[in-house]
């Protein structure tokens, strides 16, 4: 068993690069951000308050979750596109801090990467879920490229950018300072920034560190 770490704030590339160093290398994906926002619209679904700990952690232990690659089931239920509203992105944030749903999400990653070679994205990879990952991967890009990109992303009006800049910031904040393994480089993470770096070039950059020069 194989794992490749790849943290980061929202936008910074992770998904792109998380799965073409993957594809490069014959690893599996593994998008830890989207078992989150899976236990996020199950929430808004019930109409649960996502601030309500208790009954969002309830949820995150029973919710029957899936993850293939790419992919991310509820039950039989694709929701790989449902999961990447507005409405369930502005959730996240808030539904990530309970301490027991990241019990739960850490314990589900764990199995799900036990005994592959994996590429696993999200905010807490290298410093909680696999400590001991073959390689760390910090990647960052400037903000205003982050909001740039997923204005492109989306295909949204350049008129939104400023309002997806001040979404970006707000997530990182809450990312960043929650109390339970909130998003932070660990210390043997090496540091990309993909600001001014094309998908092709972050990738070299991280098989060199995997497979030395
Ligand atoms: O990577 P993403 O934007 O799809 O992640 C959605 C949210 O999930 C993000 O704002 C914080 C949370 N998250 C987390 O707390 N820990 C992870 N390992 C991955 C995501």
């Amino acid at each position: 068993m194989r794992v490749i770490a790849i943290d980061g704030p929202a936008g910074a590339g992770k998904s792109t690069v998380a799965q073409a160093v993957a594809e490069r290398m014959g690893f599996d994906y593994l998008d830890t951000g989207a078992m989150y926002r899976a236990v996020a619209l199950e929430t808004l679904r019930r109409g649960v308050d996502p601030d309500d700990a208790a009954a969002v952690g309830r949820i995150a232990s029973e919710i029957d979750l899936r993850v293939t690659g790419e992919r991310i089931f509820i039950g039989v239920e694709d929701v790989s596109r449902k999961i990447r509203s507005a409405e369930v992105t502005r959730a996240v944030s808030l539904v990530s801090t309970h301490p027991e749903v990241r019990t739960q999400m850490v314990r589900r990653q764990r199995e799900v990467a036990a005994g592959r070679n994996v590429v696993v994205e999200g905010r807490d990879i290298g410093s909680v879920v696999f400590p001991d990952a073959d390689a760390k991967v910090y990647l960052t890009a400037s903000i205003e490229e982050r909001a740039r990109r997923r204005t492109d992303q989306l295909a949204l009006d350049r008129d939104l950018l400023e309002e997806i800049r001040t979404d970006l910031w707000r997530r990182d904040e809450v990312d960043s300072t929650r109390p339970e393994s909130p998003l932070t480089r660990a210390p043997d993470a090496v540091e990309v920034d993909s600001t001014d770096k094309t998908v092709e070039q972050v990738v070299d950059e991280i098989e060199m560190l995997v497979s030395g020069p």
